[in-house]
């Protein structure tokens, strides 16, 4: 029996399949576990369950020891691990990708009606008791039918995004290293281009990379900055359901405040919890508090997957979902 530890509770599908197999131990709570208790906790570990909160690095997998084997993120995203320190320590790092595409693609895409519709800022009349009435010009908001979605990062999120724009008769423009699988890109035509095309172009940009930290080959840190954020359209959102880092949070709530772009919809900030002051109050953005995958249908697909590749790796075998630089 290995030593299986989950630092956070997950749903008890996933504990159940480890527990089925292994000795598992979970901090068993919806706060995150301190940094002191989880390096006391994981000592001695064959295999550890992480969440994005959870910083993966040297120092806790010198903690871990060295018959870890595994460290399976219960997230897509893996911004949170080194991988390289993984790699050096030998040490298998598997996240949960597709599990969560239509999922997290519904987020970004209720965000856009949201902020384009003003229906966060329509709901807030209503619960305030601010009065109002129906009128012809009343909280008029922009179509999305004719627009263009400029989709940064066209991995399987973006692709699933794409197609629920193109459902609702938007163009799609994108940028990605590669080009989209023809099966989506066809009819009608999502056209790869550059990022200052995108930028110049889409009616509102969506946010679908990776966070790449600063200084590593091809960095996406504050890819949205004052910089990018000035070749936007006057009229154009954007929209982040990624990860917070990727936008330059001081600069978007100067561009808002100066109507360089419209509006964002945000269900990921630079500072996760905290959110920018700045945004708080505006009536021009929609803010979500990390709900990307928030379904239960999904966060459990997410544990089964996540003890899967665990149970892989302790057993020898090839998990179904490495993850890869
Ligand atoms: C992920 O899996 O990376 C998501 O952000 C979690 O909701």
């Amino acid at each position: 029996m290995a030593k299986v530890v989950i630092t956070n509770r997950i749903p008890r599908e996933g504990v159940e399949m480890l527990e089925a197999e292994h000795d598992v131990t979970m901090w068993d709570s919806e706060d995150c576990i301190s940094r002191e208790k989880c390096l006391h906790m994981i000592t001695g570990a064959d295999a550890i369950l992480t969440l994005l909160t959870e910083k993966v690095d040297d120092e806790f997998l010198d903690a871990a020891g060295d018959q870890l084997k595994v460290v399976a993120n219960v997230a897509v995203g893996f911004n949170n691990i080194d991988v390289a320190a993984c790699e050096k320590h030998g040490v298998v790092a598997t996240n949960t990708p597709k599990v969560l595409t239509e999922t997290t693609a519904d987020t970004a895409f209720g965000l856009m009606l949201m902020v384009t519709r003003r229906f966060g800022e329509g709901e807030r009349v209503i619960r305030s008791k601010t009065p109002w009435q129906w009128g012809m010009f009343y909280m008029l908001g922009m179509g999305l039918q004719g627009k263009t979605i400029g989709i940064v990062g066209a991995g399987q999120i973006g692709i699933a995004m794409a197609r629920r724009a193109k459902a609702f008769g938007m163009d799609v423009v994108y940028t990605d290293a590669r080009e989209m699988d023809p099966a989506v890109a066809k009819e009608p035509a999502a056209r790869r281009v550059d990022m200052d095309e995108l930028l110049a172009t889409a009616d509102v940009v969506s946010l679908h990379c990776p966070l790449i930290p600063e200084g590593q080959e091809g960095s996406t840190f504050h890819l949205i900055d004052a910089d990018a954020l000035e070749k936007m359209k006057k009229t154009a959102y954007v929209v982040n359901s990624a990860r917070g880092p990727i936008i330059d949070e001081a600069a978007l709530v100067e561009a808002l405040e100066n109507g360089e772009i419209a509006g964002a919809g945000l269900d990921v900030f630079e500072n996760e919890p905290a959110v920018h002051e700045g945004l708080l109050e505006r009536d021009d953005v929609v803010l979500l508090p990390h709900l990307g995958s928030a379904t239960v249908e999904t966060r459990t697909a997410m544990a089964e997957l996540a003890a899967r590749n665990a149970l892989a790796v302790l057993a020898g075998r090839s998990p179904e979902t490495p993850v890869t630089k």
